[in-house]
């Protein structure tokens, strides 16, 4: 531009400096005329401005150039007129000091009057452009802060009807799974629901990838191979297809019929349509990808929460741990078995949760990861035991886990397995006694048959025997031994379970009643206080009155020899998680802990020979067991011992058809 000006400057200054006021003063000389020449500079710097600087937008230069003339004309025709005025009509004495004032005058009106005169020229000459422009501008801002598809499209619809008189306006995008371009939004000329067949949606789009617009005249011959979508357009007077591209791919296309007066639409106009579609294409772009993104984000929310719904719901221990020990998660289970609510658990440090034997399994297991020995490493049977209440046995099983900031918590899985473990010791118990049930049962009949000879022989030579044989109280003695052999040899019979029960519904408080009858002999020879609390509103159980007697006799009697020197006996039946409960309790020596696995080991026995055969309660066991029903005990040395028995309630059906 400075070219321009310069060229401008440089071409007009000789003519307008010497020429005109010569010419102004009435003075002419041919010789002035040449002053015309530097006219010439003008197209030349013009030429050279264009083409050196690639000014090619030549309507700005002629812009300014008519700016800058009509200025010139302007200033230059008041000077004149005023200079002729001051003449004729003042005086022509002052003319120079009024061409003084008047030079002054032009100096400072000229700027403000070229960008009055540029500003004027603007308004007539780019009044359309300035309006669309303006119009797409606030398009693209609205659109800038829109991410609803469904909102673009309609933003777009708006538009296209407020700076374009057309018929018809559609938006049609493609379909997600398909390449069916379907109907997103239309003015309300539309029919309801246009369908495009897929076949034509393909061709649209695949024509429209390469080109601006397509005009119904132009695809006439075209459409003869899809006639129903032919009819369609023609029935919804569409004329114009413009695509909705973003990086080369067509996303949907906008519609048009033809003008309100059913006219093509002009040059303008579709550059105008052109400039729409493709802000409008990169919003929908954002929106779809903002919607893909939105819809992958609850996806995400959707599994994690399904994952820890998982995690949550397992009947195993879960918990993380952190490479700092504190730990992370912690699952419901890991709740039951470790008694402690996530809330509270989740940041503590596990050394401050769990026990010291617990802790070194864990350490352990650590190791041999970390070390790579094992991937997984797992440590069983750990004995979990804090507090008074919490003591479970648990299997370890230690894994590292992959973490996205690249720390290596480990995850914990804690398998409670107490009450497996008791099973487990039970069938043992159960198993052990069933094989020594089976050789007591054959011990037993051998030793019967001698038993009954001896005894049968004895009693004859009693009868032989004259009531003063001096002989006779050593017979007597070899029948008490033969009896009580044969006492033993019944009991070893009760313990393997070969006599038959006579299974009923029993009123255990009864059984409890007429055992305390039976005692109340043996009890009496020691100092034993006895105590009974039995709830009145029990459920009858099902069992074999007879046997239970002798489980309850046999707890009586054992707690009786445990406090030779009198003590409480206390008898306890409640009712408890479906069972019925009966507890015998007593203050006596208690059970050393090394004993207590033994107890129900046939012929364990702590009492003197002759005095307890070591069989009251394998014997008992079995009956239990035969009952289906749980025999415990808790006891400790020097303060007491509570055994305790807990027994299904009779079914009222099998009750009613045995009854
Ligand atoms: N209430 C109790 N207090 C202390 N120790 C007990 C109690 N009950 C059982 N025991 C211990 O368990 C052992 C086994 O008892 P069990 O009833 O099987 O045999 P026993 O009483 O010794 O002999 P039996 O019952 O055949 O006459 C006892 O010898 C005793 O050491
Ligand atoms: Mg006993």
């Amino acid at each position: 531009l400075t070219w321009v000006i310069g060229g401008l400057a440089i071409g007009m200054f000789p003519f307008i400096s010497v020429y005109v006021p010569f010419y102004v003063f009435g003075v002419t000389h041919p010789l002035l005329k040449l002053t015309v020449l530097p006219f010439v500079l003008i197209p030349i710097c013009f030429g050279y401005a264009a083409v050196g600087f690639r000014l090619w937008d030549v309507e700005i230069i002629v812009k300014k150039l008519l700016a800058y003339t009509a200025t010139a004309l302007t200033v230059f025709g008041v000077y004149v007129g005023a200079d002729r005025l001051i003449r004729v009509l003042i005086d022509p004495e002052i003319a120079v000091a009024g061409a003084f004032l008047l030079t002054l005058l032009v100096a400072m009106v000229f700027a403000p009057l070229r960008d009055l005169i540029q500003d004027g020229l603007d308004r007539l000459y780019y009044r359309e452009q300035y309006r669309s422009r303006r119009h797409i501008l606030d398009f693209a801002r609205e659109l800038n802060t829109e991410l609803d598809l469904g909102q673009v499209v309609a933003l777009l619809v708006q538009r296209v009807r407020k700076m374009v008189s057309v018929g018809r306006i559609a938006v049609l995008l493609q379909e997600e799974e398909g390449p069916r371009l379907r109907l997103v939004a239309s003015d309300a000329s539309m029919k309801d629901n246009p369908q495009l067949s897929n076949d034509f949606s393909k061709f649209l789009t695949a024509e429209l990838a390469n080109r601006d617009f397509l005009y119904i005249d132009e695809m006439m011959n075209l459409l003869e191979k899809f006639p129903e979508d032919r009819d369609l357009i023609a029935e919804e007077d569409l004329a114009y297809f413009l695509p909705l591209v973003v990086k080369g791919e067509v996303l949907g296309l906008l519609a048009l019929g033809r003008t309100m007066s059913g006219d093509y639409l002009s040059s303008d106009d579709l550059r105008i349509l052109e400039m729409l579609t493709s802000h409008a294409a990169l919003a929908l772009d954002n929106a779809v990808l903002y919607r893909q993104a939105h819809a992958r984000a609850q996806e995400f929310e959707r599994l994690k929460d399904y994952n820890e719904n998982i995690v949550q719901s397992i009947k195993v221990g879960v918990m993380v741990l952190d490479t700092d020990g504190r730990v992370r998660s912690w699952n419901h289970s890991m709740e039951q078995t470790h008694g402690m609510s996530a809330e509270k658990a989740i940041g503590k440090y596990a050394d401050d949760l769990f026990p010291a034997s617990f802790l070194v399994a864990l350490q352990q297991a650590r190791h041999r990861v970390v070390e790579g020995s094992e991937s997984i490493a797992s440590a069983y049977r750990v004995r979990l035991r804090y507090g008074d209440d919490i003591d479970r046995i648990v299997n370890i099983v230690l894994a590292p886990l992959a973490d996205d900031r690249g720390r290596q918590p480990t995850v914990v899985i804690v398998d409670d397995v107490t009450d497996r473990t008791e099973l487990e010791a039970q069938l043992r118990q159960a198993d052990r006694l069933a094989s020594t049930g089976l050789l007591a049962a054959g011990v037993a009949h051998e030793v019967n048959t001698p038993l009954a000879g001896i005894s049968s022989y004895v009693q004859m030579m009693q009868r032989k025997m004259p009531k003063t044989d001096p002989r006779r109280p050593i017979l007597e003695k070899i029948e008490k031994q033969t009896f009580r052999a044969s006492s033993i040899v019944n009991n070893l019979l009760n313990f393997s379970r070969q006599q038959s029960s006579d299974m009923q519904a029993v009123d255990i408080n009864g059984v409890v009643n007429e055992t305390l009858v039976l005692a109340e002999l043996p009890l009496s020879t020691r100092r034993v206080q006895v105590d009974t609390d039995l709830n009145g509103s029990l459920p009858l159980v099902w069992g074999d009155s007879g046997k239970l007697q002798q489980v309850l006799m046999n707890l009586v009697l054992n707690a009786r020899d445990s406090m030779p020197n009198g003590g409480d006996l206390t008898i306890r039946t409640a009712r408890q998680n479906g069972e019925v409960v009966v507890e015998v309790a007593d203050n006596g020596t208690g059970i050393p802990k090394e004993q207590i696995h033994k107890i129900y080991d046939p012929f364990f026995s702590t009492k003197g020979t002759g005095q307890g055969t070591g069989l009251g309660l394998s014997v008992s066991y079995g009956i239990v067991q035969e009952h289906r029903g749980t025999i415990t005990v808790r006891s400790e040395a020097g303060s007491g011992t509570i055994f305790r028995v807990a027994l299904p309630v009779a079914d009222t059906g099998r009750a009613c058809a045995a009854g």
